[in-house]
């Protein structure tokens, strides 16, 4: 199939088009580049993904012409996270949630066949030790997890026998892409453990994560591409290798560094606790993933070390969402708006 991936340059989006391309599918990437071009760690992933072609422009201004011999969108650009969400709730609206349903009009209207949209296991909000699956109720608590709901809600009103929506909610990544971010628990966890010798952990870690290995995400969506439609159209799959208490993510990275010591720090304003459960795509599509914490921690720690990660390194705001973002704007690279200023 030839697939619009949008949100290609970003942490997922690179590990996404080098499997689909070696799953012997054709790629269109699109992404306005908010981030700087780099390469952390897998220079392979890198090489592989350059050659498609790459339509450069803000998700906001999507035309019709950008579907132009495109059977399936893959669609991952959005402004992730802000757990706050004090930062930009009307933006991340906009661009997450107005942008997807524009999307999706357009790819439907331009005889697009398959839309994989990536929401989020955050839409469950603040639970308790209950084990939730996609019947459970979602009460997201951030703008960020609001606009994947609404987008999933209004994307279901959109299926047709000719036009197949699948949601998948994606648990919290890691793993090493070649646009790192660290911001995800996993990751920062083993960065902090690995360039200060502190498993931090926020508040008193007895908050549930459900986490999930990149590689695993973009198989889970090659699959759901492959896929009879009557199978995966109109349903949302949670994607995710297990739900673990914060704590248990610290005893882990801990177990591989065993010089770090867990450290306890204060919660913030985020309270977002949810046990997932991920056994609906192996029932309805035998998908296992591959990867576990600890597989995912040896790779962090590789990677930290090939990379030459440092204390400061590991601060600069290129590899933190939100910082970034921030970032752009205190700049002056990009209006109020986070649209990318022109000459
Ligand atoms: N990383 C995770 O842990 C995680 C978990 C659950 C869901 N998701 C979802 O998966 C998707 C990909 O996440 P990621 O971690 O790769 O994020 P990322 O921030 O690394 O990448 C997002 C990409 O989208 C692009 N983008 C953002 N706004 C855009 C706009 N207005 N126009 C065009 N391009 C735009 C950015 O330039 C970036 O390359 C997101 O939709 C995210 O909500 C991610």
């Amino acid at each position: 199939m030839r697939c619009l991936v949008t949100g290609n340059h970003g942490y997922i989006g690179y590990i996404m088009v080098h499997d689909l391309l070696k799953s012997g599918h054709e790629v269109v990437g699109y992404d306005c580049n908010y981030f700087p071009e780099e390469v952390f760690g897998r220079g392979d992933t890198f090489e592989s993904s350059k050659g498609i072609r790459q339509i450069t422009k803000d998700i906001r201004d999507i035309s019709d012409a950008d579907f132009k011999g495109i059977d399936a969108v893959i669609h991952l650009a959005g402004l992730v996270d802000d757990p706050d969400g004090r930062i930009w709730p009307d933006i991340q609206m906009d661009i997450n949630y107005l942008s997807t349903l524009e999307l999706a009009i357009k790819a439907r209207r331009n005889g697009v066949k398959r839309f994989i949209f990536a929401s989020s296991t955050s839409v469950y909000g603040i639970k308790g030790d209950e084990l939730l699956d996609e019947e459970s109720s979602a009460e997201p608590v951030t703008w960020y997890a609001k606009s994947k709901l609404y987008s999933e809600y209004a994307l279901s009103k959109m299926i047709s026998e000719d036009f197949a929506v699948t949601c998948m909610r994606n648990a919290t990544c890691f793993g090493i892409s070649p646009r790192m971010r660290v911001n995800m628990v996993l990751n920062c966890l083993a960065g902090f453990a690995y360039t200060e010798g502190k498993v931090n952990v926020v508040g008193d870690g007895m908050n549930w994560r459900p986490v999930v290995h990149i590689e695993d995400v973009a198989r889970a969506y090659i699959n759901v591409l492959a896929a009879d439609p009557s199978k995966v159209s109109g349903q949302v799959f949670g994607v995710g290798c297990g739900s673990y208490r914060i704590n248990e993510l610290a005893e882990a990275v801990k177990e591989a560094l065993p010089n770090s010591v867990i450290v306890h720090g204060d919660r913030g304003n985020d309270n977002r606790s949810y046990r997932v459960s991920f056994e609906k795509m192996e029932k309805v599509l035998g998908f296992k993933t591959k990867y576990s914490i600890r597989d995912g921690i040896k790779e962090l720690i590789k990677g930290y070390e090939e990379f030459g990660l440092t204390k400061e390194k590991f601060q600069e705001d290129r590899f933190w969402s939100t910082k970034y973002y921030k970032s752009l704007t205190d700049s002056g690279k990009v209006d109020r708006n986070l649209r990318i200023k022109t000459g």
